[in-house]
């Protein structure tokens, strides 16, 4: 199947590293030109290097990044076609734990990074329309135990998704969420420590019993912002190994 991303431009935020590198990789791959940014300059001319793409330093919490992204990409590419709107996931702990300042920064941050990020993009498609897919997690359906924040913000942000979805419809832009459940990268080695029986005993109770390579993770994200998923909009689309006890 030809995914149609030849020649079509993406924004990759939280791209220099894990789920966002994995979806660029991915779209490179299939044709696309892709601009990837995230906080370290290292980082970002690492990953940028390794795919041949452009990279641009930016830290979502700043309220000017966004903008600044879309009218970089649009001065490279001359044009943008969606995002894959990746960024670092909220601080760890359970509900009581967190302070005003940690929910505060991971606002700004994850939630109001993310719709900063979707209200830069959307002016600058073209008027056929284009694609948005916001990187959230399986929290939008089902509480990750000690992951209190996620917990808190990923609905809330996947009804943001969902109300975008209504409201762009008409103009042919579509927007869906991508559920990682258990996506090997940093932020979850981090999270799982150093013991391993931690990962052991999650794996156990994900169906297919391990958790997933990030390349598996991109080939999903670069699928549901192509042409080639054209009709599908308004998902919440789980990468999770069918761990979402859910329909
Ligand atoms: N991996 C999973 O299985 C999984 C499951 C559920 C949800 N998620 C969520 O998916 C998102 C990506 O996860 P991941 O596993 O790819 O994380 P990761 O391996 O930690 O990578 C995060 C990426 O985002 C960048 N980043 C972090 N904070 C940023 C900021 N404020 N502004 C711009 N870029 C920023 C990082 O680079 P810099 O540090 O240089 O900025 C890096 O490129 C996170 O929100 C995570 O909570 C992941």
């Amino acid at each position: 199947m030809d995914l149609g991303l030849t020649g079509k431009t993406f924004l990759v935020t939280g791209g220099s590293r894990g789920l966002g590198l994995a979806g660029a990789r991915v779209l490179v791959a299939e044709g696309a030109q892709v601009v990837l940014s995230a906080r370290s300059a290292d980082g970002v001319a690492a990953a940028a290097a390794e795919l041949g793409c452009t990279g641009v330093v930016a830290d979502l919490a700043d309220p000017e990044a966004a903008d600044r992204l879309v009218a970089q990409t649009v001065a490279t590419y001359g044009g943008i076609d969606g995002a894959l709107v990746s960024v670092g996931g909220p601080p760890a702990g359970p509900a009581l734990s967190l302070t005003d300042a940690q929910w505060t920064d991971a606002f700004a941050s994850v939630f109001l990074g993310a719709v900063r990020v979707c209200r830069a993009v959307v002016p600058a498609l073209p008027a056929g329309g284009g694609a948005l897919a916001l990187v959230l997690s399986t929290s939008v359906k089902m509480p990750i135990a000690g992951l209190a924040a996620s917990n808190g913000l990923r609905p809330g942000l996947a009804m943001f998704a969902k109300t975008m979805a209504d409201e762009l419809g008409p103009q042919g832009v579509r927007v869906n969420g991508l559920l990682p459940g258990r996506i090997d990268t940093d932020r979850v080695r981090e999270l799982d420590g150093p013991d391993p029986a931690v990962r052991e005993r999650i794996a156990a109770a994900i169906p297919l019993r391990r958790y997933a390579d990030a390349a598996e993770f991109g080939r999903v994200a670069a699928f549901v912002l192509s042409p080639a998923a054209s009709y599908l909009t308004g998902a919440m689309v789980p990468v999770d190994g069918g761990a979402i006890r859910a329909l």
